[in-house]
């Protein structure tokens, strides 16, 4: 049996929501398999700072992949999950073929936050227009998170 949605929110909106949140799925990621990829590969006199930190920060943004993925399901459209899919709806980019030195990850870990922090900055107004409260909340959260992380890997680069 196939019934349709009814939970208030337009099918319009459901959509354009659900396409913002694809976007933020296909970034955070992109930026998760990133920061495990500096984990293992960074090297020099920071080694043990950096390899903790990232530790601390892809586990953290692997957790966040799953309530992305299943708010775009309860708004009834399928989830992307494929490297093709991430591929073409993310932002940010992959990661370099070679491992940067220390502080280039950082930089580039900096830009990657930031960049995922606007991809769910421009899924707001979608979530206003809809009256979505759960995707406000959920966006909130993750704006909250990348935009504290972007500082403190920041505050790594500052004399
Ligand atoms: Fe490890």
């Amino acid at each position: 049996m196939n019934i349709g949605i009814n939970i208030g929110i337009s099918e319009k909106d459901r959509a354009a929501i659900a396409g913002g949140l694809a976007n933020l799925l296909a970034d955070t990621y992109t930026l998760y398999l990133t920061t495990h990829n500096f984990h293992w590969n960074v090297t020099g006199p920071m080694f043990n700072t950096l390899h903790q930190m990232f530790m601390v920060q892809y586990t953290e943004l692997w957790n966040a992949v799953d309530p992305i993925a299943e708010r775009i399901r309860s708004l009834g459209h399928s989830a992307p999950g494929s490297y093709a899919a991430f591929g073409s709806l993310a932002s940010v980019p992959d990661a370099p073929v070679m491992p940067p030195k220390a502080m280039e990850m950082v930089k580039i870990l900096v830009e990657g936050h930031e960049a995922v922090a606007r991809t769910a900055r421009n899924v707001f107004p979608l979530a206003e227009k809809g009256a979505d409260q759960p995707t406000a909340d959920l966006l909130t959260q993750r704006l909250t998170v990348h935009e504290q992380m972007a500082w403190m890997l920041r505050s790594l680069l500052e004399e």
